[in-house]
């Protein structure tokens, strides 16, 4: 019988804070792919997969988050939303605003997103403001906004984000069959490991419902390994950085929001959150594309960089499996495609439109 994924409420709802009655705003967001990435297995000895969330409706991971935002606005009686952004949560709320018929103003660091992310913005008819600072000065506007004017708040510090995207580890377990060993993923505004970690400690224990308790779903945790760009790597550093810089804008922040529950989700679960450099992240962001069929934005490629990096270091055991969140999808920003190794334009080749010189050009001979 045909099935269409409902997206991550209607397809989480008992694990959701959600009732019957709730009117849920969807896009149909989640149901990802996880790609098992063959060059990455080759590599480490360990299976590797990718959580492509790149497929999801605006592009990024945030859609998980904001479907639930969204629906918390309009059962809340919102009129109008708001939200800081390096960019996909921008992208992601004005979509998700649209469909549910509120207004949308967006605070993001001038300059510093990517086209695409900036365009969907607009073509969803969000008002943008381009402020002069960075994520973490638009973030702070965004909170005294949402505390003292009739706007309603969806960025992550908003626990109905968190709840959204905890769906992401969800749909790891329910295709594995467990948790993975180890799960790697980009660390920012630190939301999204919150939420994974969030999302894997609940499907590894019964779970209290409002119909009763459901049993646990997987055996174990993963452990968690986060990486930060080194530029805007605050975990890193131990504080808040006041200057972050990267070429991974949807990654460029110095003072995280949910840094206490980044911090847990590393320390609970055993594991890690280390820095990346914009070399090795760019080096990653081929990687995926020519090797594993994987087009990412930079930023999303940063959990890969931290993987290989621990590779060379000798720090990635063997035999386990591993499982990484690819958060953005390479359409967003791709420019840096277009790139070469050493830092020149790529020049795509001009031909006559003529076969021969076509099948010369690409070294074919007559059968
Ligand atoms: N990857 C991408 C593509 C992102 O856009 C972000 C965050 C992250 C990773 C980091 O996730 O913040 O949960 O630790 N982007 C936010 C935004 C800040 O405004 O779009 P995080």
């Amino acid at each position: 019988m045909a099935h269409q994924w409902r997206g991550v409420i209607r397809e989480y709802a008992e694990r959701l804070p959600v009732t019957e009655a709730t009117k849920v705003i969807t896009l149909g967001e989640g149901g990802t792919p996880l790609v098992h990435a063959q060059k990455l297995s080759e590599l480490t000895g360990s299976e590797v997969y990718l959580k492509v969330e790149g497929m999801n409706p605006t592009g990024s991971f945030k859609d998980r988050g904001m479907t639930m935002a969204m629906t918390a606005a309009v059962e809340a009686g919102a009129k109008a939303v708001v939200c800081a952004s390096t960019g996909n949560t921008s992208a992601s709320a004005a979509a998700y605003a649209t469909a549910a018929g509120l207004k949308c103003a967006v605070l993001v660091p001038e300059g510093k997103i990517s086209m695409g992310k900036l365009s969907q913005a607009i073509a969803h008819g969000a008002t943008l403001l381009q402020v002069d600072g960075n994520f973490d000065n638009c973030l702070d506007i965004a909170r005294k906004l949402g505390e003292a004017y009739p706007v309603f708040l969806v960025n992550s510090v908003n626990p109905a984000r968190i709840q959204g995207q905890k769906t992401g580890a969800f749909e790891v377990v329910d295709s594995l069959g467990d948790a993975p060993d180890i799960h790697v993923l980009p660390v920012g505004n630190a939301g999204n490991i919150t939420a994974y970690w969030k999302g894997y400690k609940e499907y590894s224990a019964p779970f209290e419902t409002a119909n009763g308790t459901l049993p646990a779903v997987s055996t174990k945790t993963p452990v968690m390994w986060g990486f930060q760009a080194a530029g805007a790597a605050p975990f890193v550093a131990g504080h808040p950085i006041t200057e972050p810089d990267t070429i991974a804008t949807a990654i460029r922040i110095g003072n995280p929001a949910s840094w206490e529950t980044a911090v847990a989700a590393r320390d609970e679960s055993g594991g890690l959150i280390e820095a990346v450099t914009d070399d090795e992240i760019l080096a990653a962001h081929r990687w995926l594309s020519a090797k594993e069929g994987v087009f990412v934005e930079p930023g999303s490629a940063a959990g890969v960089a931290g993987l290989i990096k621990k590779h060379a270091a000798g720090e990635v055991p063997s035999g386990k499996t591993i499982v990484i969140t690819v958060t953005g999808h390479g359409l967003k920003d791709p420019q840096w495609a277009l790139r070469t190794e050493d830092g020149s334009d790529v020049q795509p080749v001009k031909v006559p439109n003529d076969v021969v010189t076509v099948a010369a050009e690409l070294g074919l001979e007559e059968n």
